[in-house]
Order: structure tokens, then sequence, then C-alpha cells
């Protein structure tokens, strides 16, 4: 007989299949352009695809933020009143996280919550950070808030949270709705709570398009998995190389935009939503945005959203800012 442990996951696994079906068959009905939504990029195949296009020379996001943490981790923590439980919003590998989590370890036990819409991701972040010494680490396989909600549960009286949210993710919001996720993040702490913004900054062109269409094909190929995963869990029929990775920057809109190009005219089945998919030659779904941001705007957002900042580092050879605020 199922554990009741056994049947909760189960009906989870249920709750999510059938969110992501109409997910898709709603982005896919759209009249104009078409859309995914790009959080479902990360399944186990997709979060081991970031993890690749992370060591990409032509991906200067993750290394900037190494080198920002490395340097100005024990000076993040100097600022925040203790003690300090730590929730990580899209966590996934935690590799960068480790800095803080040791700087902060240095004066007191931790307690850590990542949290990740990806089981896989949120797996890695375990055998990364979860032998960590004065560190003990809960995870959430959650969407962002949710899990925020939880953690924010299980702070014992006198803890700050200190909420990270790491490697320009914000960047995947729509400015407007990144201000009210911000808001969202807000609602959820106490006055004097804090929240670590990473947020990539405006850049050459060139440089900003290469980082998302490098020559190996990793980021191509982590874009197409969305396509694949449909196939997988929802037993669609698409035939990626019909299909073209697109990289387009906005200028109006300073985002980046990751599209998949149909190749031809194409009548796609996904047999588990009844749905067929009509794309004409040359059609884009747009699967994910990459906001770029100026390092005045991170604070005006952050402030209209009820955040005070306390300190900004910008890396001097990728332009990418992490800005410390408090919840006032
Ligand atoms: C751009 S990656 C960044 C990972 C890590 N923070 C870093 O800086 O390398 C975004 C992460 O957020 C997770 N994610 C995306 N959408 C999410 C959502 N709605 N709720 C929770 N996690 C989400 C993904 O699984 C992925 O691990």
């Amino acid at each position: 007989m199922a554990s009741s442990a056994q049947m909760a996951a189960t009906g989870a696994a249920t709750r999510a299949l059938s969110e992501f079906c109409s997910d898709v068959v709603m982005g896919l009905s759209h009249p104009g352009q078409k859309e995914l939504p790009s959080k479902y990029l990360y399944d186990a195949l997709g979060s081991a695809l970031f993890d690749a296009i992370c060591l990409l020379p032509e991906y200067g996001l993750s290394r900037a933020e190494m080198r920002l943490l490395e340097r100005h981790a024990r000076e993040v923590v100097e600022r925040l009143p203790g003690p300090v439980v730590v929730a990580e919003l899209g966590s996934g590998n935690g590799q960068k996280t480790r800095y803080l989590l040791e700087a902060l370890a240095r004066r007191q036990r931790v307690n850590y919550y990542p949290i990740d819409i990806s089981g896989s991701a949120l797996f890695r972040c375990q055998q990364e950070l979860g032998h960590l010494e004065m560190v003990s680490l809960v995870g959430f396989e959650s969407a962002y808030l949710d899990g925020l909600h939880k953690v924010a549960a299980r702070r014992r009286e006198g803890e700050r949270l200190l909420v990270l949210f790491l490697g320009s993710t914000i960047g995947n919001f729509d400015r407007p709705a990144g201000e009210q996720f911000l808001r969202d993040v807000r609602a959820t702490l106490r006055e004097g709570d804090s929240l670590l913004l990473a947020t990539d900054l405006e850049k050459p062109i060139p440089m900003v398009k290469l980082a998302y269409d490098d020559p190996p094909g990793v980021t191509a190929a982590f874009n197409k998995n969305i396509l694949a995963r449909i196939n997988r869990e929802l037993g669609g029929e698409f035939d990626l190389s019909q299909f073209e990775h697109v990289v387009r920057y906005d200028e109006s809109e300073r985002r980046i935009e990751m599209h998949l190009r149909s190749k031809a005219w194409q009548n796609v089945a996904i047999r588990k939503a009844g749905f067929r998919l009509h794309l004409r030659k040359d059609e884009t779904i747009w699967t994910e945005s990459s906001h770029k941001y100026d390092r005045q705007e991170v604070k005006e957002i952050s402030g209209r959203a009820g955040f005070e900042p306390a300190g900004q580092w910008i890396d001097a050879e990728w332009p990418f800012a992490q800005t410390l605020f408090f919840a006032v």
C-alpha cells in the first residue's frame, strides 16, 4: 500500500503535469505571438544544459556573479544584523551561494532553504552545499513564492530572512511583472529582512547576443529542449530538426528574446493535450526573455516595491550588479 507521503508526491506530480499541459495549450493557442513559459525550460535535461551554459566563455553572467560573491560575500554578511535564515529563489545548483553561506557560517548556524521548480537542480544543490559545516539545507521543489511562504512560516522569533535572487533570473520577467514580483516578495517579508538581487546590466549588443547564441550550440539545445520535453511528457510530436534557435535584442525593451523559428509549415499533434499546433514557415515560439538593467534603475524598481538599498557591487569585466536591500 502507498504511504501518505507517496500519495502526496503522486498528487503533486499529477497537478504539475496538468498545469504544464494547460500552460502549453494556452501559450500555443495565442492568435498572435505564440509563447511557452520559460520555467518549463528547466526539467532534468534543461537544468543540466543550463549548468553547461554557465561554463561557456560567452555567458559572462555566471562568472561575473561568482567573482562578485567571492570578493564581497563577507561585506554583504557584515551588513546583515543576525541571526539570519537564507531562502534562495531559483537556486539552481547553488554553486555561487557557497561563498555567502560560508561567510555567514563563520558567525552562526545557518538554515538554508533553496527553492526551485526543478527537482534535479535541487538535487545538485544538495550535493554542492548539503555538507557545508554549520549549514543545514532543506530544499523546496516549488514555485518561487509558494516556497518563500513556506520558508517564512518556518522562521523562529528574532530570526531575519535573507532572500537571494541570483543569476539575474528577475530578467525573465517583463519589467512591470518583475516589479510586481518584488512587491510580492516584500509582502512575505518583515521590516529589516533583506534581499540580495542580481541583475545583468546593459552592455554592447553583440556581446549580449553571443551570450545567448554560443557557437557550440549549447543554448540552442537548452531552448529546443522545451519542445523535446513536450514530446516526452505530453506526447508531443515535434520534429526538432524543423526548428531554429533565434536570439533577438529588443532595444526599446532592453531585453534578449529567445525564440524557436519554424523552418516550414507544420501541423504538430500534442496527444495528451488533444491539441494540434499549426505553425507557418518562419513563425516563432517565444520561450524566454532576459531583461537588462541600468544600475540605478534596479534601486528605483526595488524602492517602489518596498526595499531600501544597503549596498551595490558591480563586476568590472562583465557589467553585472548585485544589490543588497532591506525591507522597509
Ligand atoms: C537562470 S537559472 C539561475 C540558477 C541560479 N540561481 C544561478 O544563478 O545560476 C533559473 C533557475 O530558476 C528556476 N526557476 C525558473 N522558474 C521558476 C519558478 N517559477 N519557480 C521556481 N524556480 C524557478 C530554474 O529551475 C533555474 O534553476
